[in-house]
């Protein structure tokens, strides 16, 4: 009898450690683009880009005639904002209805478009890292804390010809979509700029 007690009891001490564990090793939180603003090269090049504008299609105002064609094509109504839309917003904003994320118009405008952290990872865990150790800090320890470098095809298929989007291969085959193309195509997001240490 007594020895099944102590049993049950060591289970739950344990169950509670792990708890705690868990709990412990905090969940990365979405900062936003001014929290990656260091990297002023990639930032500059970024603000330019199509990513780094991808909020302003869902605005009527700020469509082109191309996009309305497109959007015709996709059975959307073209002459409407589509910025309150839930269903557009976790592909054309940063971390949508996550902690730290976008959550309405009143969040912070640096959370609109396809921000750093879509591709890089929620970045609050990561950047403690980099204030602390600024630039000897190892990769590995940064991928820990949930920085995603070099972002690879699983990460831009969330977005990219996904059966959600509205444009994807069954809508146009054009919006197929071809990684090893489309890395080339690194205007979408920034310039390759040369990393200055190797994290290693
Ligand atoms: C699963 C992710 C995802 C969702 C959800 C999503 N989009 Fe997009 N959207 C994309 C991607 C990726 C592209 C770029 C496609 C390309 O050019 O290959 C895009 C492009 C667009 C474009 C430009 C199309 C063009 O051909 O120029 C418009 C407009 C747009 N989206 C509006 C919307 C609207 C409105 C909604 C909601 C009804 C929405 N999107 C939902 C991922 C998404
Ligand atoms: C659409 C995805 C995407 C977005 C958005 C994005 N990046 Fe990147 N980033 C990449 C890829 C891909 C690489 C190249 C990885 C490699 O070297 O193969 C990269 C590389 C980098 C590097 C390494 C140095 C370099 O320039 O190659 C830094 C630093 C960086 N990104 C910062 C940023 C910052 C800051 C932002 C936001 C202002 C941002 N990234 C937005 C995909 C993205
Ligand atoms: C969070 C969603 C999301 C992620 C992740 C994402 N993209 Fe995009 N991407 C978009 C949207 C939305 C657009 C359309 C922006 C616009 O038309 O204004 C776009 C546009 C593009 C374009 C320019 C349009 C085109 O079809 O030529 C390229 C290239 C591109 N993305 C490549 C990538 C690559 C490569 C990755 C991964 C490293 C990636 N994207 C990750 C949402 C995303």
């Amino acid at each position: 009898m007594i020895k099944r007690y102590l049993f049950v009891l060591g289970l739950s001490i344990f169950t509670l450690v792990a708890f705690a564990t868990v709990a412990a090793a905090k969940k990365p939180q979405f900062l936003g683009v001014m929290g990656c603003k260091c990297h002023k090269d990639e930032l500059d090049e970024w603000t330019k880009s199509p990513h780094g504008n991808a909020y302003k299609v869902l605005l009527e105002k700020e469509r082109s005639k191309a996009q309305h064609k497109a959007m015709r094509a996709a059975g959307l109504d073209f002459k409407k904002d589509y910025n309150k839309d839930e269903k557009c917003l976790p592909c054309h904003t940063v971390g949508f209805g996550e902690p730290g994320g976008y959550q309405d118009e009143k969040s912070a405008e640096d959370l609109r478009n396809v921000g750093c952290e879509m591709c890089h990872g929620a970045g609050s865990e990561y950047a403690i890292l980099h204030k602390e150790k600024g630039e000897t800090f190892k990769k590995a320890e940064a991928a820990a804390l949930g920085e995603i470098y070099p972002p690879k095809e699983d990460v831009c298929r969330k977005c990219h010809d996904h059966k959600d989007s509205p444009f994807n291969s069954k809508t146009d085959k054009k919006y197929m979509f071809n990684f090893e193309e489309m890395i080339k195509l690194n205007k979408a997001w920034h310039k390759k700029f040369d990393l200055k240490f190797k994290h290693e």
